[in-house]
């Protein structure tokens, strides 16, 4: 079997007697996302020998029950066949703690269960807890276990904390979230999780730009007219409508994906691949994105949220009806947002982000625009014509590849400029959930690269905190500031005003 790790350079080497357990273990993260990951991991054989996974939840199944539902969701979600040699090494090891993370029960079970292991297998254990709760149990499940001394390292095994996101609700409880968890668990030991930086394409941006000197040149504002990305999706709340109610679509996907994207596209070379350099560039590149006053943030953004209508044929009902979601809800399930990097690389030139749910396709891409090329003897004679813009555009799924748009002589002798397109890659992304895999090895592994530093969640607070005041005003104030959108279209028409130029477009979703 052709490995996903096999191009890597070293194959990682993942530790034995290590133990995974998920807070959290019942929701929709675990099912759809880490549990296809790890049976991802079982198909490589990157699991270790002495390994087990310890599912918590309050409303878990337990048993072979638990192991069922499990394996049916990895069969629903996972883009491998189920094959019965993969999936039982992985279903052994594998058991569900039915407790509430409140009760100090709950975690004397945890000890009793890490006991016995360390007993049978003759070896102090590493433990990666991963925090795959609703975020308002981070703080209190932190709490506990450091209250019964689950968090302190012996001897050379580690323990590790894998936190979802968002790091907070903003930048003021990002804080407080971090002085506590900061209090019992060093930064080396806290992994703040961003599935998109382990996406096969967001890690090749950086590639893309270090290893090609014929963009390195265009990387700049002389070059570059604009730059979009975006991510959108078909699917809705998918079940987790508390969670959606409490983020929405700012919180959920500009403050933490598309702005790592954002990062990674623009930040300086770091002087090697350590990953601390790496970190260091990107925070240099979050502190030079010009920072609104709420006051002004109205012009920079468009919020939406979706009424009735049909994605992929299917009728879809609008998002207040969707079960548990309040029906006065003004949370918004499309944002676009227009930044500027106030460097010397950037200066004066727009990017947008924008995101949002029940959209036509699913697509999550990087457009960028470069500028017309001078007036020129051949611009004059094909003058006729619209001009042809170059572009590139990054696409990062549904397939990592490619798509660079250029200028060409048609083929005759009454000839004329068209556009054609290069394409590159194109592989289509089916081993999603690939990233989480990744990433679970790098947490097992130590390996923080694609982790973001606390100075990084600080820096994207910072930048997004305006937005989500904005918003806050808007709605104590009952000032309408959302604009509908039928499910399956491109988002409200009014985010179409946004960009700026006569002839540039959002790219078609
Ligand atoms: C998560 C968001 O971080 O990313 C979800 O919380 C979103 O709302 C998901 O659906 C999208 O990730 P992916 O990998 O499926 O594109």
């Amino acid at each position: 079997m052709q490995s996903d790790f096999e191009t890597d350079s070293v194959r990682p080497n993942i530790p034995e007697y290590s133990i995974l357990i998920i807070f959290g273990a019942s929701g929709d993260l675990t099912r759809r996302k880490l549990m296809p990951g790890l049976y991802h991991l079982s198909r490589e054989s990157l699991l270790p020998e002495y390994f087990s996974v310890i599912g918590i939840g309050r409303r878990i199944q337990l048993g072979e029950e638990f192991i069922l539902h499990m394996q049916n969701r990895v069969r629903q979600y996972c883009s491998h066949d189920m094959e019965g040699r993969y999936w039982k090494p992985l279903a052994s090891k594998m058991s569900s703690i039915r407790a509430d993370y409140k009760e100090e029960a709950t975690y004397e079970t945890i000890k009793q269960k890490i006991l016995s292991l360390r007993e049978e297998w003759g070896n102090q254990p590493n433990i990666l807890y991963y925090l795959a709760t609703s975020p308002s149990h981070f703080e209190l499940i932190v709490e506990k276990l450091a209250n019964h001394n689950l968090h302190n390292e012996t001897g050379d095994s580690w323990i590790r904390l894998i936190i979802e996101k968002p790091f907070g609700l903003d930048y003021n409880s990002a804080e407080q979230l971090n002085s506590r968890i900061t209090k019992h668990f060093t930064e080396n030991q806290i992994f703040r999780i961003d599935h998109f930086l382990g996406k096969e394409a967001v890690q090749n941006i950086l590639i893309f730009r270090m290893s090609n000197v014929i963009f390195q040149p265009l990387w700049t504002r002389e070059y570059i007219d604009h730059i979009q990305i975006t991510s959108a999706e078909t699917i809705g709340v998918e079940g987790r409508a508390d969670y959606f109610e409490q983020t929405g679509a700012i919180r959920d996907m500009i403050q933490s994906h598309l702005l790592q994207i954002l990062a990674f596209l623009t930040m300086d070379f770091p002087q090697d691949l350590n990953p601390e350099n790496i970190r260091d560039e990107k925070v240099k590149l979050l502190k030079a994105i010009r920072r609104y006053s709420v006051e002004e943030v109205s012009k920079y953004l468009v919020r939406g949220q979706y009424t009735e209508g049909v994605v992929n044929s299917e009728l879809i009902q609008k998002y207040v009806d969707e079960d548990g979601i309040n029906p006065q809800s003004k949370v918004e399930t499309y944002a676009a947002i227009k930044l500027f990097i106030d460097n010397y690389r950037w200066r004066g030139i727009p990017f947008y982000l924008r995101t949002g749910k029940r959209m036509p396709s699913r697509k999550a891409e990087i457009y960028i625009q470069l500028k017309q090329p001078e007036k020129s003897e051949i611009a004059r004679i094909f003058s006729h014509k619209a001009p042809i813009t170059n572009s590139i555009r990054l696409e990062i799924q549904p397939r990592a590849g490619v798509d660079i748009t250029m200028g060409w002589k048609s083929t005759g002798i009454l000839s004329d400029i068209e556009s054609t397109q290069l394409t590159i890659g194109g592989k289509a992304d089916i081993a999603e959930p690939k990233a989480y895999e990744r990433l679970l090895v790098d947490a097992m592994v130590g390996d923080s690269t694609l982790f973001p530093r606390y100075d990084e969640i600080q820096e994207l607070w910072q930048i997004v905190d305006p937005f989500l005041k904005y918003c806050e005003i808007a709605k104590e104030e009952n000032i309408d500031t959302l604009f509908l959108y039928p499910a399956g279209t491109q988002g409200p028409v009014e985010a179409n005003n946004f960009i700026d130029g006569e002839d540039n477009h959002w790219t078609e979703i």
